[in-house]
């Protein structure tokens, strides 16, 4: 859900109260929106998202805490510029996780917590995280998240992750080393941007599986099917088949339990100001 979409157009906000029995915000939790100066919490779309899906007896899907991308300005220019040692990085990132679970306990049951952490070549991508907490900061963010809130189901969330391939062999292997360790991690988010340029991900419901076989909970958290436009009967009919075929796999292994959409409609989808020339990727149109 859009924030500022939700809080100004009243047909948006319809579809979102009827249509789903979860939200998710599009940005409104994440770091540059909730803290956007150091110490100063703006959590007002975050709480408006919160309390719509509570007048609509909807749960809330968190997204997300610890990412690569859309940190505060004060953090990365702060750290490029030599203003924080490498202690006062950690801690100021422990308590980020800290401040936003707790901020939402109770009130959010699934969190996205760590979002993607690897490359596609299946290496650890390097992050800030990567480079100031250590090799063990995911296992290390999902406890600070799970003392925070202990009765929150903690997800670490990717894309490109839906078939079999490199990348999804080393999130296999890092969440198996995790939950080996006991570490508090429960799901895994697969992302789900799909685009019909592409054929359907190898291997998928045999990937859902395996991540099962970890006895883990298996979330589709961004579902969006992009299609290069101009659209074609034939395109539309790819996209038609790819939003069934990642549907029915999810719906085929019990652990798959909850899907979210990327945007519900074209007219306010990130699509198509991040892939250009491609969009119509979501179920509603630009009209609704
Ligand atoms: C995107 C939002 O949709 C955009 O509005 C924002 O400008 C950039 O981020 N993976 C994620 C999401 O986990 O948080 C991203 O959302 C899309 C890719």
């Amino acid at each position: 859900i859009n924030a500022e979409v939700l809080a100004s157009d009243q047909r948006y906000a319809a579809i979102a109260a009827t249509e789903f029995n979860s939200v998710t915000a599009e940005n409104a939790m994440k770091w540059e929106s909730v803290e956007p100066a150091q110490g100063e919490y703006d959590w007002g779309q975050a709480d408006e998202l919160v309390e719509f899906a509570m007048k609509n007896d909807q749960a809330v899907r968190g997204h997300t805490q610890v990412w690569h991308s859309q940190m505060p300005t004060w953090l990365t220019a702060g750290i490029k510029d030599g203003d924080f040692s490498r202690a006062e990085v950690r801690a100021i990132m422990k308590n980020h996780v800290v401040q936003v679970t707790k901020h939402f306990k109770g009130k959010i049951r699934q969190w996205d917590v760590v979002n993607e952490a690897f490359n596609d070549s299946g290496t650890e991508r390097h992050s800030l995280w990567r480079e100031y907490l250590g090799k063990d900061y995911i296992a290390n963010v999902f406890r600070w998240a799970h003392e925070a809130d202990p009765e929150a189901k903690l997800f670490y969330n990717d894309f490109g992750i839906e078939g079999i391939n490199p990348k999804s062999d080393a999130v296999y292997d890092l969440l198996k080393k995790l939950r080996a360790g006991e570490v508090p991690v429960e799901g895994v988010g697969l992302q789900a941007h799909l685009g019909t340029q592409h054929p359907f991900p190898d291997g998928y419901e045999e990937n859902l599986k395996r991540f099962a076989d970890l006895g883990l909970e298996i979330s589709l958290t961004e579902v969006d099917v992009r299609i290069e436009l101009p659209l074609t009967s034939a395109k539309v009919a790819t996209q038609t088949s790819h939003y069934k075929a990642i549907l029915k796999g999810c719906l085929a292994v019990p652990a798959c339990n909850y899907i979210t959409l990327w945007g519900f409609d074209d007219r306010n989808s990130w699509m198509p100001g991040w892939f250009d020339g491609e969009g119509s990727a979501t179920p509603f149109d630009a009209k609704y």
